[in-house]
């Protein structure tokens, strides 16, 4: 029996939309639409189903979270600016209860103390900052790795 497809979905937080023309010294000239191609032409040849959430308020995260429970195997999450502030963000994780990566184009520890803090940090298989648009590509990878069964994994 053909097995299904590994199903991944990538959820983005407030201001992200606007990527490229926002701060671009900060987060470089990439478009999402760009950044969701490169992640796209490698989840076909890896054999693996991606969607893509993009929100600008927090309810409608936790609700796509949540909904995740039964429709993803895996999450890819860079919650911006709520990465900072969000229990409810991080609840809605906890309850999705899939190997999630946080994702950050910049590396929150080289900015401002705010930015240190992380409320989800210690709910997610694992962190990929300051990389720009390709951390996203590297954590799709990451999670076909890790629900493909690699033993080689740390814990966590
Ligand atoms: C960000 C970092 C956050 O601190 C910021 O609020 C963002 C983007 C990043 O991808 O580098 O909106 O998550």
């Amino acid at each position: 029996m053909k097995k299904r497809n590994l199903r991944i979905l990538f959820v983005d937080g407030p201001n992200l939309n606007v990527l490229g023309s926002r701060e671009p010294s900060m987060y470089g000239k990439e478009t999402l639409p760009d950044i969701r191609r490169a992640v796209t032409a490698v989840a076909r040849r890896e054999g693996a189903t991606v969607t893509f959430f993009q929100s600008n308020h927090e309810g409608e995260i936790v609700e796509r979270l949540q909904q995740a429970r039964s429709d993803s195997d895996g999450v890819v999450i860079n919650p911006a600016g709520y990465t900072h502030t969000s229990v409810a963000i991080r609840d809605a994780l906890l309850f999705a209860g899939v190997p999630t990566i946080e994702v950050h184009l910049s590396n929150p520890a080289k900015r401002e103390e705010f930015r240190k803090v992380s409320l989800v940090e210690d709910v997610v298989a694992g962190r990929i900052c300051g990389l720009g648009g390709y951390g996203y590509t590297l954590a799709l990878q990451a999670l076909l790795h890790r629900l493909r069964g690699a033993k080689t994994r740390a814990r966590g």
